[in-house]
């Protein structure tokens, strides 16, 4: 396995995406977690320090441990990670009076194993360069494998040691063959076979879930996305009926959302499953309630309280099992150094494992959303759950802003349905990331047959994203527009108008509270 060093650059996480890809297995750790016992236990096979935002020059400014260096392991330094290699193995870095950003086209010096496959004679390769400061003098070892007209030392290795540095950054898809550097420097330099598979993974982690929780009891939360779900059904296969789940209706789910929940655990697989309708108890002390971080508390606490109620039924369980991704685990370098400010407080289950002394199961921790539906996949979860859109903890409460009534919610649930009927029929719901509709507690004027109506905005939103972080509006046709309107309106009462929600994030959120 390899090691990704991170040094708070905004693409670290595609360098991890690009290695996978090419079947070898990593992980990113932060650099000042880096040092001659992690190096010793962590093992890994050849080690990436990614690029970041600091300048070598800087008090304090971050680098990587020599135990990194001494290991007799291959290292890749990526554009800040070729700035820190040099000057600590005794090169220079100049700051730059110019910063590049963008495009670049480099050429082959020497042949090395390194560009096996590219850059034949003559040939230029595109590659994205984005740095301030550059390197001005190797250190001892190091030659120029690669150059481009502004960087003498776009790469740069010293092949006894097998240490390499590019300027540019291999993992974004702008270099164009950077996937394939990538693999040359896993695969041929470092010498990794690449043969990390869904199968193989779904196999250790089944061991692993076995030797964590031995005999004891786990409860796991289904939410009806695909994350929880997949837990649950690695989770079962590990340890069968040591596993209870239970699924917490809280009447705010979205159109069928329940029913196929239930029978995709009961009938599909078989795997006993606790159905609690607890809209009343919800909607109940919602009612009244309109400000957004009041809702999110109130649903957050209600479920830690459902969950404890039915966790007790079944006499306790020592494990709760969560569907945690690589994104929320990775402890990430901020380039700004504080904490990030709370936007929204998002809900899990989080509260119940102190308040009932259990401990945390995490089998997804180490993977990516994408990932995580190939493994659902290699479980045989149908096609239709793993592509689902993702859909928040608390449900609908936070696509009605103001009050929230059960009529609201069914009014949005038929809406929402057409909607996203509309979407899957022209072909489009897999491009999107998230599509849904928003009820607003504002009612306008309009006519219909003759007779003044005066009912609720409905607002449309689509997105497009990779990870929920940063999103952009989805350009839809206006045709399309218009039919979803039309339909919505002649076939969805108490709702007499529609818009279309063309706001990105940031500076917006996807959903709207
Ligand atoms: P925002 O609205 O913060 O949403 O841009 C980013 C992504 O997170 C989802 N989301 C949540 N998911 N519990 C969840 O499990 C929550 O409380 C929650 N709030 C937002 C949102 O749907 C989007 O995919």
């Amino acid at each position: 396995r390899a090691l990704i060093v991170d040094f708070g650059s905004q693409v670290t996480q595609l360098i991890a995406r690009r290695l996978r890809e090419s079947g070898v297995y990593c992980e990113i750790h932060p650099f000042n977690k880096v040092d001659k016992a992690f190096v010793e236990t962590y093992d890994p096979q050849a080690v990436i320090l990614s690029g970041g935002p600091s300048s070598v020059y800087w008090d304090e400014a971050p680098m990587a441990d020599m135990a990194i260096f001494e290991a007799g392991i291959p290292v890749l330094g990526i554009c800040y990670g070729q700035q820190v290699m040099m000057h600590q193995l005794g090169g220079r870095v100049e700051g730059g009076t110019s910063r590049e950003f963008g495009r670049a086209f480099i050429e082959k010096v020497v042949d090395d194993p390194f560009l096996e496959g590219l850059l034949e004679s003559g040939e230029h390769e595109q590659v994205w360069m984005s740095h301030g400061d550059h390197v001005a003098e190797m250190a001892p070892g190091f030659g120029v494998i690669a150059k481009s007209p502004g960087a003498p030392y776009a790469i740069i290795a010293d092949p006894e040691r097998k240490f390499y540095g590019t300027q540019f950054h291999p993992e974004v898809v702008h270099t164009t063959h950077g996937r394939q550097i990538l693999r040359n420097f896993t695969h041929g330099v470092a010498g990794m076979k690449g043969d990390w598979t869904m199968a193989a993974y779904r196999a250790e982690a089944i061991e692993k879930i076995r030797a964590e929780v031995g005999k004891g009891k786990v409860i796991c939360g289904l939410s009806g996305g695909v994350d929880s779900s997949v837990a649950a059904v690695l989770i079962h296969e590990a340890i069968g009926e040591h596993l209870t789940c239970v699924y917490v209706d809280h009447g705010l789910m979205r159109h069928g959302e329940s029913e196929q929940v239930v029978s995709l655990f009961r009938e599909h697989y078989n795997i006993p499953l606790v159905h609690v309708d607890a809209s009343d108890l919800f909607l109940g002390k919602l009612a009244g309630v309109s400000d957004p971080e009041k809702k999110r508390k109130i649903i957050g606490g209600l479920f830690i309280d459902v969950f404890e109620t039915e966790a007790k039924k079944i006499g306790g369980a020592d494990f709760l099992a969560q569907g945690t991704l690589y994104p929320d685990v990775i402890e990430s370098v901020s380039a700004l150094g504080g904490p990030s400010v709370t936007i929204k407080s998002h809900h899990n289950v989080g509260g119940l494992p102190e308040r009932m002394n259990m401990k945390l199961v995490e089998p997804l921790r180490e993977l990516f959303k994408d990932e995580v539906r190939a493994l659902g996949r290699e479980l045989g979860l149908p096609e239709s759950f793993i592509g689902r859109h993702p859909f928040p903890g608390p449900g609908l409460a936070i696509r009605i802003p103001g009050e929230i009534t059960r009529e609201k919610a069914d009014t949005l649930r038929k809406a929402d349905l057409i909607y996203i009927d509309e979407i899957k029929k022209a072909g489009l719901y897999d491009e999107i990331w998230q599509a849904f509709s928003v009820l607003l507690p504002v009612n306008t004027v309009g006519v219909m047959g003759d007779v003044r109506t005066y009912e609720a905005v409905l607002a449309l939103r689509a997105v497009t994203s990779t990870d929920g972080m940063t999103a952009d509006y989805y350009p839809f046709e206006h045709a399309f527009l218009g039919r979803v309107a039309t339909r919505i309106i002649n076939e969805v009462q108490g709702v007499n108008r529609v818009v279309y929600d063309v706001t990105s994030k940031p500076p917006g959120t996807i959903e709207w509270e």
